[in-house]
């Protein structure tokens, strides 16, 4: 039997896209398959870890033996989580959060009449960064997909989001990535580096957690 270092360890993780309602017919989105934090999820669950997976509308099942807690907006998302961050050890935020939400829902269907529509939108709260903010937050994990200068942004949100570890993908790469089976990830934590080639996400999540579980125990060894 192999070693299981996350055996006992309690994974809270958020996945998937979520979907901010403009009117009671219509929402915006993105499109995030959720498939990195199912798959992260599904390992962990592998390793012995009890898991929470908090995510938003997405078409994937439940890993078996994963608590599975399904929200649409940030906002719910946010509740979930603060609701649940208190009874876990390692927090991962693979989840897309929308930036922005409608500043007011349309009680009724918004008509077609201008030619023009203009909506003020107003921003979400951080949940990675919320968590990361508590008194006694858990050790966290958050994902980075960005367009350029990979690096100089994942250390600035690894800094800024007070994180343990962020995942950085570069999404300009085909094949790779948002929807996508594969991925590669570009690993930061305070003081070190490690590049996680391509490859399906089921193995890529196996590796992320081996830094995280060997990351998290030299944090508790301090
Ligand atoms: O700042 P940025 O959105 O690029 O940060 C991405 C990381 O922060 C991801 O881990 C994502 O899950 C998390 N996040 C969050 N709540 C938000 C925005 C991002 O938890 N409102």
């Amino acid at each position: 039997n192999p070693v299981q270092p996350l055996a006992g360890k309690r994974l809270l993780i958020t996945a998937g896209p979520t979907r901010e309602c403009l009117d009671p017919v219509r929402f915006i989105s993105n499109h995030s398959s959720g498939k990195m934090g199912f798959a992260i999820a599904e390992q962990a669950r592998n390793q012995g870890a009890e898991v929470t997976l908090v995510t938003g509308p997405v078409a994937l099942t439940t890993p078996k033996g994963v608590q599975r807690i399904n929200v649409e907006s940030a906002a719910q998302m946010l509740d979930a989580v603060m609701a649940e961050v208190n009874q876990h050890d390692i927090f991962v935020a693979t989840a897309a959060v929308a930036d922005y939400r409608a500043q007011a829902v349309a009680d009724n269907k918004i008509k077609k009449n201008d030619d023009e529509l203009t909506l003020t939108f107003v921003k979400n709260p951080d949940i990675l960064k919320t968590v990361a903010g508590l008194p006694k937050p858990p050790f966290c994990v958050g994902f980075a997909a960005e367009s350029q200068d990979v690096e100089a942004y994942a250390k600035r949100k690894l800094a800024d989001k007070k994180l343990d570890m962020i995942a950085a993908n570069d999404i300009t790469i085909a094949g790779l990535g948002f929807n996508s089976d594969a991925n590669a990830l570009n690993v930061f934590w305070p003081g070190g580096r490690q590049d996680l080639p391509a490859q399906p996400k089921l193995a890529l999540a196996v590796a992320l957690l081996n830094l995280i579980s060997e990351r998290y125990q030299e944090k508790q060894d301090t």
